[in-house]
């Protein structure tokens, strides 16, 4: 008989944590294209300001790694003029999670752009590319004494398909061709910034969140293992690969007698575990660490939110383990053994710690693990996050 392990511990050294993004949750970036935009943020959370109160929440939620990202629009409001007391803030950022025990995971471009980058084109702007550079080139020389774990750009591909093909993000593009050149730059810039990075940093781990979702079909849940690879393929040298997952999505409306409908996230977004298993399962032909850099739920009654946690984490577990008829009674091995055949996942970001401005959709949805009242600001932690952070606390998941 097959023995399962429990209950279902994880590795020793595994990352538990939040994520946020800098325009999502500071406040007053005012050179920023989304802050010109129909649809803004202004204050968002404040958390520019609170950072170390919230960072004190996650410390009290057992966090030990938390994703965060750098606005360049503040480092380098005009092209070529470079702000020191930006970096300053940031330096005070990382320490102040260094202090707490937190470990830093620094995103270098999460959707926006500064104004005068979106100004010149954008990502349909070849120089674009030499700018991206020069600002990494930049930052991480300023940080490098302080952080060497990095994601270059956040979900190039929803970047592309929401700003360039759908049209409902700035620039509002619907233009196959802008959307071509767009990637190519997105594309390059990444290179780019490995390279740099590495320079600097020979140390350092880098890599990309990748925007990744399973797809169903009417009588068969197939999943887009085609897509996956070609995207993280393309995307060329990571030292790790980051997973944003949310969802299973159905390309086709029209659901047939026989089609299982999925309970959904305030966001109507379908909520579907099984589909991280199996992502994570076919991203092992990579042989690189594996961080789901991002993963949460929309769910402003916070009804759904811990179930959500838990059943994501037991299919990261699942694909820690290799599906097994070896692990018998006295054959069990040392845990980090057996994660060892399994798919390397290192750790876990929830998305995201706070509520905070979810883009076009502005402040409605309610994804965070810490409520914001955003007329106050203050803070309130869900009982969601209670049960993540007893998870986190013990390494294991009963
Ligand atoms: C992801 C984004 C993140 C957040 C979540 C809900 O695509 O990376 O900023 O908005 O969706």
């Amino acid at each position: 008989m097959e023995v399962e392990i429990k209950p279902k511990k994880f590795p020793k050294g595994f990352l538990w944590g939040s994520a946020t993004s800098a325009y999502q949750v500071e406040g007053g970036n005012k050179n920023s294209d989304w802050e010109h935009w129909k649809v803004k943020a202004g204050r968002a959370c404040d958390h520019y300001h609170r950072f170390e109160e919230d960072f004190d929440l996650a410390q009290s939620l057992n966090q030990n790694a938390h994703r965060f990202s750098i606005e360049w629009a503040r480092i380098e409001p005009e092209k070529g003029e470079f702000d020191e007391q930006e970096v300053e803030h940031y330096r005070k950022v990382i320490k102040a999670l260094r202090q707490r025990g937190i470990r830093p995971l620094v995103t270098l471009h999460h959707f926006t752009n500064p104004l005068w980058v979106a100004e010149r084109g954008g990502w349909e702007n070849p120089s674009t590319v030499g700018h991206f550079e020069s600002y990494v080139r930049y930052i991480v020389t300023q940080l490098a004494d302080l952080c060497d774990f990095w994601i270059t750009i956040n979900e190039p591909y929803i970047i592309l398909s929401a700003g360039y093909l759908w049209g409902n993000w700035p620039p509002e593009k619907r233009n196959p061709l802008a959307a071509f050149k767009a990637e190519k730059n997105l594309m390059r810039a990444h290179r780019g910034a490995y390279q740099i990075i590495h320079t600097i940093q020979p140390k350092a781990r880098v890599g990309i969140a990748h925007s990744l979702a399973s797809i169903r079909l009417p009588l068969r849940t197939w999943y887009s293992s085609f897509w996956e690879r070609a995207i993280v393929d393309r995307a060329g040298p990571q030292d790790f690969i980051g997973v944003n997952y949310y969802r299973s999505t159905s390309p086709i409306t029209f659901k047939p007698f026989g089609f299982r409908s999925l309970p959904r996230s305030d966001t109507g977004w379908e909520i579907y575990p099984e589909g991280l298993y199996r992502i994570l399962h076919d991203l092992k032909k990579f042989n690189l660490p594996i961080y789901i850099t991002e993963n949460g739920i929309a769910d402003a009654k916070d009804e759904k939110r811990a179930n959500f946690i838990s059943d994501h984490l037991v299919s990261v577990w699942r694909a820690l383990h290799p599906p097994s008829p070896r692990l018998r009674g006295d054959e069990l091995r040392s845990l980090d053994e057996v994660a060892q055949e399994g798919v390397d996942v290192k750790g876990y970001f929830y998305w995201s710690l706070l509520d905070n401005f979810e883009w076009a959709w502005g402040f409605g949805p309610r994804f965070g693990l810490i409520e914001v009242d955003y007329e106050t600001m203050k803070r309130t932690i869900r009982s969601s996050a209670q049960i993540y952070a007893r998870i986190a606390e013990k390494n294991t998941l009963e």
